[in-house]
């Protein structure tokens, strides 16, 4: 190979380099784009609370129940058969001991937890309210995500004429049973 052959290697790959930066600085040329200053695009927010407000105050409304209605599903004497689900873990009468779960002679319009000689799970120990219907309802519907970590190994009552029953019953079960609402 004589050196008039490697020049013209040599010429050929700067010939092809150079076209490649030619065809890149044209097509930058051709396809230029403007950068957007912030990336990405823009989301229009309605300002002022008003939208969101409207929509909490919904939500609301949904969650809310109309306990006095809900109670006026009830009747003691369907309350007391629903009760016998509770009995496996409950005494209800006055004086009766705690079991698996506390005695609840009087529970509602009580503090939560109070019975003082039942060991209660940290969950129900600190949950720092009264049983009034409207958390009676609550728990009994769900208790496990009513009252997180609760010990009380108990579905639910899913359907209110049950729920509303079993208050009602639990409610005459007392020395001063609440004021139905
Ligand atoms: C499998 C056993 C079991 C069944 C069935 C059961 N419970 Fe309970 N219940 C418990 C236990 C255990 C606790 C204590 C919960 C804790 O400390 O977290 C409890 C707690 C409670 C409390 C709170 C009492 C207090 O002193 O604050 C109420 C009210 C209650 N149960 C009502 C009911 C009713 C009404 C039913 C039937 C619809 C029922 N339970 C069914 C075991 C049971």
């Amino acid at each position: 190979m004589d050196s008039f052959e490697i020049n013209k290697i040599v010429a050929s790959i700067l010939l092809i380099a150079l076209l490649f930066i030619g065809i890149g600085k044209i097509s930058d040329l051709i396809f230029h784009v403007e950068k957007p200053k912030t990336a990405g695009y823009k989301v229009e927010i309605p300002d002022g609370n008003s939208a969101m407000q409207a929509s909490e105050t919904k939500s609301e409304d949904i969650d809310e129940v109309d306990i006095a209605a809900l109670l006026a599903l009830g009747d003691l004497a369907h309350g007391e058969k629903v009760f016998k689900k509770c009995s496996a873990c409950h005494v209800i009468e006055k004086g009766g001991a705690n079991k698996i779960g506390p005695a609840l002679y009087g529970v509602l319009g009580r503090k939560v937890a109070s019975i003082d000689d039942y060991k209660y799970s940290k969950a129900l120990a600190e949950y720092d309210k009264e049983w009034t219907f409207e958390e009676m309802n609550g728990y009994l519907k769900k208790p496990q995500s009513w009252i997180k970590g609760t010990k009380m190994s108990f579905a639910g009552l899913r359907k209110e004429k049950d729920r509303a029953s079993v208050i009602l019953y639990l409610n005459k079960f007392s020395d001063n049973p609440l004021q139905l609402p």
